[in-house]
């Protein structure tokens, strides 16, 4: 039956079959197969370009926040960094990551004059239990500021934070 069907089909395009009948085919099966690995380029630089995207989103996010981490990743009760320059107005998130439970308090004979330290610290007993927890703060009198965790204040989990 198919070939019959083929047989009927043939006549009217007798002039193109016979032209393109080895042709033809080969040449669609091409077109077929290029769209595809074109997709799957384009797809690729797609996720390449989102990825840069993304990047560069974070970046622009860290302008205005910088991370300060609760832990090194051995272990070792620090923050990393330990010592640095922010913008009036910058966030700092200090992020769990090891060595915790921590927290972030602020000392209140190493602020600039008027700040009032309950109100950009975590109090004493307030503390951060898991990795990943945050603790943000906005510091905008200019000055530098010392702080430490309470648990491991004696440890030398201590920080200095400048605001510019
Ligand atoms: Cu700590």
């Amino acid at each position: 039956m198919a070939a019959i069907s083929a047989a009927v089909a043939i006549p009217s395009f007798t002039g193109l079959k016979a032209a393109g009948a080895s042709s033809a085919k080969p040449a669609v099966s091409v077109r077929m197969a290029a769209p595809k690995l074109a997709v799957k380029a384009s797809l690729k630089d797609f996720g390449v370009a989102v990825a840069a995207t993304a990047a560069s989103a974070i970046i622009a996010s860290n302008a205005l926040a910088l991370d300060v981490t609760l832990g090194s990743d051995d272990g070792a009760l620090v923050f990393i960094p330990q010592n640095f320059e922010i913008a009036s107005g910058e966030k700092i998130v200090f992020k769990n990551n090891a060595g915790f439970p921590h927290n972030v308090v602020f000392d209140e004979d190493e602020v600039p004059a008027g700040v009032d330290v309950a109100k950009i610290s975590m109090s004493e007993e307030d503390l951060l239990n898991a990795k990943g927890e945050t603790y943000a703060v906005t510091l905008t009198a200019p000055g530098t500021y010392s702080f430490y965790c309470s648990p491991h204040q004696g440890a030398g989990m201590v920080g200095k934070v400048t605001v510019k």
